[in-house]
């Protein structure tokens, strides 16, 4: 995967504070996450934290539970179903946009794990990033079923095999943002951009078979910001943790907009 640059800050203060291991540690390991709370008025800094991997599980985010219960409740960060499902978790470990419940600290190569929030993003407390905005976005691409006709009366509304494959891999988008906050374009202008996770979702929509609203969609989105702004420059599809391929889809909506000017 690709190392995303974080922002420059030189508000930091990479000297914050340092929680020794535990005496008799027999595997320990420093974890420097990034702490910074808004409402205190206080510069962000990194704090220190050295765990005994031998009396943790494997993943990042079972490290900063273990940081969080045993060594500093003041510790905040998402998460809820750690299995890579809900997209809570996010965070930058490392360098790199990603989930830390999936993400193991063995595949950390750097002798310290590194954790920041995921970049570019208000911070409403240390690992939280403030997704109003992304969420927004989300639900401007107005990500549901849109319908002309009346349903059939004793089914649902059926799609075959063929259309329902289609749209089975954009379906499985959790929301993470991991691809919008490793996307350079949508870090100058996510104010207009509507990033990679929102125009993946568009085009799960444009696509299905079901849906009659694929003119108007295709409308929404003929903007010089809010489509146009991606440059193919794909750091989205590294950085998705599900394998999914935003670029792709977007590239795909530009081909059918430009076929309808044909
Ligand atoms: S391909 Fe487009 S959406 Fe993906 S990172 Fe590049 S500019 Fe952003
Ligand atoms: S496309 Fe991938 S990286 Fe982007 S929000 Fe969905 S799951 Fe996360
Ligand atoms: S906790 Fe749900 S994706 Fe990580």
């Amino acid at each position: 995967m690709a190392e995303f640059l974080l922002p420059p800050n030189s508000r930091i203060n990479k000297n914050g504070k340092q929680h020794a291991a535990p005496a008799g540690a027999k595997k320990p390991r420093t974890f420097r996450i990034y702490r910074f709370d808004p409402d205190s008025g206080e510069n962000p800094r990194i704090d220190s934290y050295e765990i005994d991997m031998a009396a943790c599980g494997p993943m990042v985010l079972d490290a900063l539970l273990k940081i969080k219960n045993e060594v500093d409740s003041t510790l905040a960060f998402r998460r809820s179903c750690r299995e890579g499902i809900c997209g809570s978790c996010a965070m930058n470990i490392d360098g790199v946009n990603t989930l830390a419940c999936t993400k193991a600290c063995s595949d950390v190569k750097s002798a310290d794990v590194k954790i920041y929030p995921l970049p570019h993003m208000p911070v409403v407390k240390d690992l939280i990033p403030d997704l109003t905005q992304f969420y927004a976005q989300y639900a401007a691409v107005k990500p549901w079923l849109t319908t002309r006709t009346p349903a059939p009366p004793d089914s649902e509304r059926l799609q075959s095999k063929e259309d329902q494959e289609k749209i089975d891999r954009p379906s499985a988008c959790i929301l993470c943002a991991c691809c919008s906050t490793s996307c350079p374009s949508y870090w100058w202008n996510s104010d207009r951009y509507l990033g990679p996770a929102a125009l993946l979702a568009a085009y799960r929509w444009i696509i299905d078979s079901r849906d009659d609203a694929t003119g108007e969609r295709l409308d929404a989105l003929d903007d010089a910001f809010r489509l146009y702004r991606c440059h193919t420059i794909m750091n989205c599809a590294e950085a998705c943790p599900k394998d999914l391929n935003p670029a792709k889809a977007i590239g795909e909506i530009k081909s059918m907009l430009a076929e309808r000017e044909h």
